[in-house]
């Protein structure tokens, strides 16, 4: 299932709009129903308006109706790791446990995974609200 989420996160990629950072990702989600859902970057003229592509993926799981993330991977090219920012480790967690693997990539193959408590301790979700 890696070598699956793999290859939709860097096919993906090459959709990506970066035209301002041309930094390409592309974010693949595996889900408890088995479902793969993608999604790139989406940048803007203005700047900030930039949308990340792990956010691109989660509306694409919305919108195919569920909700729960097993599995996450994360593509970009280049000499770093590219793991989530902030704002899309958070994103992330609305929708995942402490123990979902984060997978890494780029140039082709998987350089790390960390589950989403390595990225995101002592993370604030959902059941705080209840
Ligand atoms: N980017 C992502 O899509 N995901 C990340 O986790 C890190 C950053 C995008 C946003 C922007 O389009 C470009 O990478 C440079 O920051």
């Amino acid at each position: 299932m890696k070598d699956k989420l793999l290859i939709a996160a860097k096919n993906i990629q090459e959709k990506a709009y970066a035209p301002y950072s041309n930094f390409k990702v592309g974010a693949a989600i595996l889900t408890a129903d088995g479902n793969i859902y993608t999604g790139a970057n989406v940048e803007n003229a203005a700047y900030p308006q930039a949308q990340c592509a792990e956010a691109s993926a989660i509306g694409a799981m919305i919108a195919g109706g569920e909700s729960k993330i097993a599995e996450v991977m994360v593509y970009a090219d280049g000499e770093n790791e590219c793991t989530p920012c902030g704002g899309c480790r958070q994103r992330i967690r609305e929708f995942a446990g402490d123990k979902v693997s984060i997978h890494v990539a780029g140039d082709g193959v998987v350089r790390n995974t960390y589950s989403l408590a390595e990225l995101l301790p002592h993370s604030f979700g959902p059941e705080h609200l209840k």
